[in-house]
């Protein structure tokens, strides 16, 4: 049986921090009504010059490290990012050629929020088939590119960046089980409705979002995909030793974790310094605390995913 386990994180993160007072001047908002409803303190912004596929290059030179490997042993990229730096070519291939390792399967995945988790359980399943042995998978976003700065109720939540992970064929887990899900019919409640035609963009450009219909749905899906997932594993919740949520709302987390019956302290939460950052947030959030020394060799961590599409999944995986 061939299983595929995490051999290495990385990730990065603009060095530009962008705290909640920096929208004071120009919107009717506070820092203080950031933190309170959002958990949000501050959040890191790409430069103009820094697309998703740089984030990507600096978060997969780290990971590979980790891995004691080089780009040239990958051969398979998949990217999760909802702000490619083309319509095409794929910022997966041209994250390929900025590694320098030509000749490998690479592709995007476009799921939003839940983008990170979607692009893991499709390289389990390349590597589990015996197509790929060692795959990296990536989630990176800019949306700050994509964010309508004078509505204040979007532009406060997101931030840039990107996280990465080594996926290798491995005799034992690793991946437990993996569950994905999506509801088209709700479309409409998370989206950047545009699109380009004809040389112009037709539509808006900017994410617009029903945001107490997104917070309720998201608490409700990743409490029904967590209990989903480890019955799939054959496992209990209390054989989680880490809940990585999609790191949206504090108060998201937190109630997720509580209708879970997972205590506060193994609930990884970085959505305080790092904002919403989309398909970036869960492999950033897993990075930060394998290298702080807090996610050990042999824990068991359950990460999901929610966002637009509807989208929503979880990964059970031990490190
Ligand atoms: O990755 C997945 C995508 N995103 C999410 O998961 C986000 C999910 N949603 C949320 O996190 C929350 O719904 C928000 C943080 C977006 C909003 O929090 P809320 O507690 O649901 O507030 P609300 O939408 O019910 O708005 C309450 C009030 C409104 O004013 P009125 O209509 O009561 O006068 C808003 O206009 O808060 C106002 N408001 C703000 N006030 C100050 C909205 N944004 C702001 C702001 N500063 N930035």
């Amino acid at each position: 049986m061939i299983y595929s386990k995490i051999v290495g994180t990385g990730s990065f993160l603009p060095p530009r921090i962008m705290p909640n007072s920096e929208f004071e001047a120009s919107l009717d908002t506070s820092d203080a009504w950031i933190r309170e409803r959002t958990g949000i303190a501050q959040r890191h912004i790409a430069d103009e010059s820094q697309t998703s596929s740089d984030l990507a290059l600096e978060a997969s030179r780290l990971a590979l490290q980790s891995a004691g490997l080089q780009a040239a042993d990958i051969d398979l990229i998949i990217v999760a990012t909802s702000t490619p730096d083309f319509v095409f070519p794929s910022t997966a291939c041209l994250l390929q050629a900025k590694l320098g390792a030509p000749g490998c399967a690479a592709f995007d995945v476009q799921a939003v929020c839940s983008g990170f988790v979607y692009a893991l359980a499709t390289a389990d399943a390349f590597i589990r088939g015996g197509t790929s042995r060692r795959a990296l998978v990536v989630g990176a976003e800019v949306f700050s590119r994509i964010l309508d700065w004078n509505d204040r109720s979007t532009c406060v939540l997101f931030g840039d960046g990107a996280g990465a992970v080594v996926l290798a064929a491995s005799d034992t887990p690793g991946v437990h089980a993996s569950v994905l899900h999506a509801d088209g019919r709700h479309a409409g409640i998370l989206s950047v409705p545009g699109n380009v035609c004809k040389g112009r963009i037709v539509g808006s450009p900017y994410l617009q979002m029903a945001g107490n219909l997104v917070f309720k749905q998201a608490v409700k899906v990743l409490d029904e995909v967590a209990r989903e997932t480890v019955e799939k594993a054959g496992m209990t919740l209390a054989d989680v030793d880490w809940l990585i949520p999609h790191q949206a709302n504090i108060r998201i987390l937190e109630a997720t974790a509580k209708r879970l019956g997972i205590p506060e302290e193994r609930l990884v939460a970085t959505v305080d310094h790092h904002g919403n950052t989309s398909a970036a947030s869960v492999p950033l959030a897993l990075d930060e605390f394998v290298r702080a020394g807090r996610i050990k060799a042999g824990q068991r961590v359950l990460m999901q995913g929610v966002g637009g599409g509807f989208t929503w999944g979880a990964a059970l995986v031990t490190m």
